[in-house]
Parts: structure tokens; sequence; C-alpha cells
């Protein structure tokens, strides 16, 4: 993958499509207890969409790879420990996959909240089972402080075993 090929544009309303092709695709969804219905996927696009009105306090992005969609990525509050943090999440259409592209939008990510005033932490939660969730994490620098075990999706009764990645982000001079 060439450097520089993978930016990240602010999540649109055009952008259903790609959680259709993602979250709806039984093959991606092995480690989230499977896919996700289209009430659901359209629920979320709608949610996605209002997000990105406020920055403060998440944003999604759609992730390109020259000027083609190849997935999604973002961050959210979320509380862990009692400390309110940032959270993130990615996904990468399946022709995409295996170049380096997640892997490359989550150090974009990563450079965004570095900028936002707020939380000193981000946090990434992939299920135990997720190897290339987890190699994402750990190529950068995450630090892996335990597993835990969430209801995934919230409210099915469904459970999953994560494993909490946590990413010190360094202090912006905005925030001083
Ligand atoms: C997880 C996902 C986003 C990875 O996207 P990707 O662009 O293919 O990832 P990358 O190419 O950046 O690879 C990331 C790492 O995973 C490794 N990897 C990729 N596929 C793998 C596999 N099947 N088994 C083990 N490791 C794998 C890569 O080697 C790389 O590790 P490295 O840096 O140590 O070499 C993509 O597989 C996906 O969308 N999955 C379904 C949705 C999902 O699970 N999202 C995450 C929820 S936490």
């Amino acid at each position: 993958l060439a450097s520089g090929v993978v930016s990240l544009r602010p999540y649109a309303d055009g952008d259903m499509w790609i959680l259709e092709q993602t979250l709806g695709d039984p093959r991606l969804m092995v480690h989230l207890n499977g896919p996700e219905s289209p009430e659901k996927i359209l629920e979320r696009h709608r949610r996605f969409v209002a997000m990105s009105a406020d920055p403060r306090l998440g944003r999604m992005f759609t992730v390109l790879v020259g000027a083609s969609a190849a997935g999604n990525v973002g961050y959210w509050e979320t509380d862990w420990d009692g400390e309110k943090v940032w959270e993130t999440g990615w996904f990468v259409l399946p022709g995409f996959q295996g170049r380096g592209v997640a892997t490359e939008a989550t150090r974009l990510l990563i450079g965004v909240v570095s900028m936002l005033e707020g939380h000193g932490s981000l946090v990434a939660t992939p299920s135990v089972s997720n190897a290339p969730s987890n190699a994402i994490a750990k190529r950068l620098n995450f630090a892996l402080i335990r597993e835990v075990d969430s209801e995934y999706p919230p409210g099915s009764g469904k459970h999953l075993r994560c494993n909490v990645w946590r990413l010190a982000l360094p202090a912006s001079p905005r925030k001083e």
C-alpha cells in the first residue's frame, strides 16, 4: 500500500451502502455475534450522520483508498473504570482487506483524536478471537489492559469476550 493513499472524510448521507456491505454481511460479523438487521443499519446510519454534527462527542469517517470508499472508522465517548475515554472501531470492505487499510485508517484516526480537547485515552475492544483487529491495536502501540465479557449487541442477551486495548494520547497544545 503506497503511503498517503489512505485518507478519511466525514461519514456522509450517501454512505449507508458501506454499512450494508460490512455490518450487514455475516462473513464480516463472525466476531460480533452476527450481522445487523436492515432496521439496525438504518438506525446506525442516521446516528453516524448525526455524529458528524458535533465532533466534540464523537465522529465517524469513511475510509478512502485513493478516491474509493473502503470502509469506516470512528471515535465516540465512553466510560472505562470511571474515566471518560474515546473508543474506536473499524470496518473494511472485503475487496480492500489484507492490505493495511484498517491499520493506516486507525493511525489517521489517532491523529484526529490527538488534536481534540478532552480525553486522555483511546480504547478499542475487539473480540479476543478477532485476530486482525487485535493485530491492529498491537501494531499501533495500544496496551492490552485486560479481557472483559460484554453483551453485544447491547440488549441482545448475547455475550462477547473482548480484549480491552488502551492508547494514552499525547497531550495536545490545546489541552494544556
Ligand atoms: C478487522 C478489519 C477491519 C481489518 O481490516 P484490514 O484492512 O484487512 O486490516 P489490515 O490489512 O490493516 O491488517 C491488520 C493486521 O491484521 C492481520 N491480519 C489480517 N487478516 C488476518 C487474519 N485472517 N488472521 C490473522 N491476522 C490477520 C494483518 O497481517 C495485520 O497485522 P500485522 O500488522 O501484524 O501484519 C477487517 O477484517 C474487517 O472489517 N473485519 C470485519 C469487521 C470487524 O471485525 N471489525 C472490527 C471490530 S473490533
